[in-house]
């Protein structure tokens, strides 16, 4: 019935900064700066990653690039140890390119307003949103995942969140909300406050309806539709690919290749990879005859849109021949593979094979 979806604009966002204030989270580490580089690099990290698993990153990075200039300064090779394991190397490439495009177009100084952040390669409208909200207190909405979860259901928003209808449905609603909300609005609070209402409180399993500031007045919860709002996708089967590592071990150093971008591990430095048994042998007798390698235990990736099955396969000769088979190969010293930027299942395999001393 139409009348059970009017929306319940009116308060929305008082309501939810006065919850933030009180409930919300306030000791993030990007939490306690305006510093727009440093908040961007928060909202990037944040994009597809937990909270929890960013801040360690997100220390690290800042440490070895302070600022714009010695992020746009080094090179993409200097960058990407610092993000391998977080996934989603296209964030980390995209990053590096807006730091030289900021100091090439803008001075090296942030741009100063979402329209502007929107320009920057890799940023889109509610990330723009969510760093001038956050940098310059910046009136604009945001619309992430979690957003999203909170106004499909509160607001009785149906359909697909990704398909186009529906996403103007809720960008619409969210200008709305804005527009009704006093000029007085505190967007820190307002924007930070949406993220931690969905990520901690209407969560997407197990909703904690009782503990929502919203939940008087919320579509999803007065009709016991939590379960069904956002609409869920169809779920394809994810696709299953198979590939083969080769772990070449000569005289204390790893052989490795750096992935082509963009690729799934663009610019990350992996174990060799091969389609076929037939194609290790073949490239452990190109790389010096040593003795024959042996498959090891295999791991299964799971990437968003598919799953990979890794057989690692190891291969020692105790004289290193240091011969490459490809341009793209090096051989890493094992005291190196700590700085290299590996992807996540190959940091695991090395790890099971060559522990770190305590
Ligand atoms: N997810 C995206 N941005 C965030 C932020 N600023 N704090 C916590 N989680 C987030």
């Amino acid at each position: 019935m139409l009348l059970n979806k009017t929306p319940q604009i009116a308060g929305f966002a008082g309501t939810i900064t006065a919850w933030q204030k009180q409930h919300g989270r306030h000791h993030l580490p990007w939490q306690d700066t305006r510093d727009p580089y440093r908040i961007w690099l928060s909202e990037i990290m944040l994009q597809q990653t937990q909270v929890a698993t960013v801040i360690g990153y997100y220390q690290r990075f800042l440490s070895r690039f302070p600022d714009i200039a010695s992020l746009a300064a080094a090179s993409q090779d200097e960058v990407m140890p610092y993000w391998a394991g977080l996934g989603y190397y296209a964030r980390a490439r995209n990053l590096h390119r807006c730091a030289q495009v900021i100091c090439a177009d803008w001075g090296g100084r942030f741009p100063g307003n979402a329209d502007d952040i929107a320009t920057l390669p890799g940023i889109g409208r509610s990330t723009a949103a969510a760093i001038a909200a956050f940098a310059y207190g910046e009136r604009g909405p945001i619309m992430d995942g979690n957003v999203k979860r909170v106004f499909t259901r509160y607001f009785g928003i149906e359909g697909i969140t990704s398909e186009r209808a529906t996403e103007q449905a809720l960008w619409r609603t969210a200008e709305a909300v804005l527009d009704a909300a006093p000029d007085s609005l505190d967007m820190v609070a307002y924007t930070q406050g949406l993220m931690d209402l969905g990520s901690q409180c209407c969560t997407r399993s197990r909703p904690d309806c009782l503990l929502c500031p919203l939940q008087d007045r919320c579509y999803a919860r007065a009709h016991g539709r939590q379960h069904e709002l956002p609409t869920p996708r169809k779920k394809k089967a994810s696709p299953e690919r198979h590939c083969r590592m080769l772990v070449a071990h000569c005289g204390g150093h790893i052989l490795l290749e750096q992935q082509a971008s963009p690729g799934i591990w663009g610019g990350l430095w992996s174990l060799p990879l091969y389609d076929s048994d037939e194609d290790v042998q073949h490239a452990c007798r190109r790389l010096g005859a040593g003795p024959a390698a042996q498959k090891m235990a295999g791991l299964l990736h799971v990437f968003t849109h598919f799953k990979l099955h890794i057989e690692p396969w190891y291969m020692r000769c105790d004289e290193a021949p240091l011969t490459e088979t490809s341009p793209a190969q090096r051989w890493i010293a094992l005291a190196d593979l700590p700085a290299t930027a590996l992807p996540a299942p190959v940091k695991k395999i090395l790890a099971g094979l060559f522990p770190a001393p305590d």
